[in-house]
């Protein structure tokens, strides 16, 4: 498993799962329409790390710009998307953090 950082969580990617699968699951709404690299909808900012493609990707992308949709990180990767939904599983970093803040007393 690979970690992937975003600018409010951070989660382990799947085995099996594209960078852009990953997102979705954890809740970051990312645009797509092809979902195979053609397109370029699903550009994001790479902030740091790297990325390898699962096929070559045929959408113009900068430097910094990856494709979520071909993609998966290499080693941990720091990208500049944010959680737009509560996803339907935890991330990693919300199921490690201390349960401090319940208070069993409010209605
Ligand atoms: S969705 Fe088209 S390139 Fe990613």
């Amino acid at each position: 498993m690979t970690l992937v950082a975003t600018l409010d969580t951070s989660f382990d990617l799947l085995e099996g799962e594209t960078l852009l699968e990953g997102l979705e699951r954890t809740g970051h709404e990312v645009e797509y329409q092809c979902r195979s690299g053609y397109c370029g909808s699903c550009r994001t900012r790479l902030i740091s790390g790297e990325v390898r493609y699962i096929s070559d990707p045929l959408a113009f992308i900068s430097r910094n710009e990856v494709l979520p949709c071909c993609c998966v990180p290499v080693d941990t990767v720091h990208l500049e998307v944010a959680r737009t939904y509560e996803p339907e599983q935890p991330s990693l970093s919300e199921e490690l953090e201390p349960q401090s803040s319940l208070d069993f007393n409010k209605s």
